[in-house]
């Protein structure tokens, strides 16, 4: 598929974020914890969520899901994961924990790589390796045998957000008690530890750590999965950089502090409501740089939006991303659109722009919003290609941007 994008003077009106994506992952990998039934509510429904329901599938559960409902049932049987849907899925590496910790075995693929960089999994090794797993590596996979977890005190040497998902629900079942130090706090992972009390896992966090007692059964539960923070970061800074007043609803302001802050710096006015957000952005938009980093820092996965949104802003300003130093591979394709970008020492600094239309080829997920955007503020047509890469985090991406008046369609690629 292929986006079609138009210049679009402004965007108004409203629109409505769905379920968190990287809640969901976890606590759907969560499910293995028990054989009991569990219902999952305003889980998206996305091609990384599908995947997932295949991988649980094939390790013995049977999935209903509609009306973004899903129902889990059935006994953890088989712990090997298939190489084609772990390289398709970074996240399905969440499924180590759970598994080691009920069956005391497993079979994982290594991971690959993908457009952010080297995506390494020794954080969640070495904390697993801590509680009693140890494996061997036979042709690319990682092969674990006869262990019981047992609890363990570990400290991670980088708070990564998928090692401390990985060893919470490790720990939810392991022998004994759990302490994880310097680990992340990100929203998602407060939702899957309010997934797993619900399961009747004791989890006890203080600042970046967390205790978990753990217990050999959990019980099914009936949880309703957070919004989008970066669905909402998404459509936020579509009307920060496009133009016109928008009202985000179901976003948790809460989530989106240093977005906020770094908006409102800009000239961005934004009325917040219980969980509704008003967006206003200003005539002149003034450059304001980002660093990102861990929770509550600027998040990562909004960096190429910022840029895509400092593109209208009237000087230089800067990006540097903590967590995926890589992460600029859309640069280049903005550049053809005529963005005044430059990458200097791992550091982006951005001219306000000119954008006139053209074909672009989309690289991730985040990257793919954000050429989209671009797409509105350019002049003429845009297409992006490698829309797939949308589909895997976006709900209706291009339906909620119609609403808002945007002046967008999707095409097959004609081959
Ligand atoms: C999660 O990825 C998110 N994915 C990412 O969102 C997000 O960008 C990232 O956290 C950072 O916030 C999901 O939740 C499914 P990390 P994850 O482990 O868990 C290094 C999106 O667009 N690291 O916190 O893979 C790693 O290389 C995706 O929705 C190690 O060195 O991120 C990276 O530089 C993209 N060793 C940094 O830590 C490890 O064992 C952060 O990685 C693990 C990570």
């Amino acid at each position: 598929m292929l986006g079609l994008c138009f210049h679009t003077k402004k965007l108004s009106g409203r629109v409505k974020i769905s379920g968190s994506k990287n809640a969901a992952l976890p606590i759907l990998a969560a499910t293995l914890l028990t054989d009991e039934k569990c219902v999952i509510r305003n889980v998206p429904d996305l091609e990384d969520v599908r995947i997932t329901f295949a991988l649980l599938r094939k390790m013995g559960k049977r999935i209903k899901f509609e009306n973004n409902t899903v129902e889990v049932k059935g006994r953890l049987r088989n712990g090997a994961l298939p190489e084609k849907l772990v390289r398709k899925l970074r996240a399905s590496v969440l499924v180590m924990g759970p598994v080691l910790s009920r069956l005391g075995e497993g079979s994982f693929a290594l991971p690959g790589g993908c457009a952010l960089g080297e995506r390494p999994i020794d954080i969640h090794l070495k904390g697993l390796k801590a509680m009693g797993a140890s494996y061997s590596v036979l042709r690319g996979r990682m092969l674990f045998r006869n262990q019981r977890l047992k609890g363990a005190h570990i400290k991670l040497s980088f708070p990564s957000v998928g090692a401390t998902e990985n060893l919470l629900m490790a720990a939810s079942c392991a022998s004994g008690v759990s302490l994880i130090e310097n680990a992340a706090v990100e929203p998602e992972i407060i939702d899957l530890c309010r997934f797993l009390k619900a399961m009747g896992a004791s989890i006890k966090s203080a600042g970046s750590s967390y205790t978990v007692s753990g217990s050999p059964v959990l019980g099914g539960a009936d949880f309703t999965v957070m919004p989008d923070r970066i669905e909402a970061g998404t459509f936020i800074l579509a009307a920060a950089a496009v133009g016109g007043k928008v009202r985000i609803d179901g976003a948790e302001p809460d989530h989106l502090k240093a977005l906020i802050k770094k908006l409102k710096a800009s000239g961005v006015k934004i009325n917040e409501k219980a969980n509704s957000l008003i967006i206003i952005p200003p005539k002149i938009t003034k450059p304001i740089n980002i660093i990102t980093g861990p929770y509550p820092e600027f998040p990562t996965d909004l960096q190429p939006l910022w840029a895509v949104y400092m593109l209208r802003a009237a000087g230089v300003s800067r990006i540097k991303d903590k967590i995926f130093p890589a992460r600029f591979m859309y640069v280049d394709e903005l550049k053809r659109l005529g963005a005044a970008m430059a990458l200097k020492n791992a550091v982006l600094v951005i001219n306000k722009s000119i954008l006139s239309g053209t074909n672009l080829r989309a690289c991730d997920l985040r990257a793919a919003s954000a050429m989209i955007i671009a797409g509105l503020m350019a002049d003429g047509q845009t297409r992006v290609y490698e829309l797939r890469h949308l589909f895997r985090g976006y709900e209706n991406f291009f339906g909620k941007l119609r609403k808002l008046g945007a002046n967008v369609s999707m095409e097959k690629v004609k081959k």
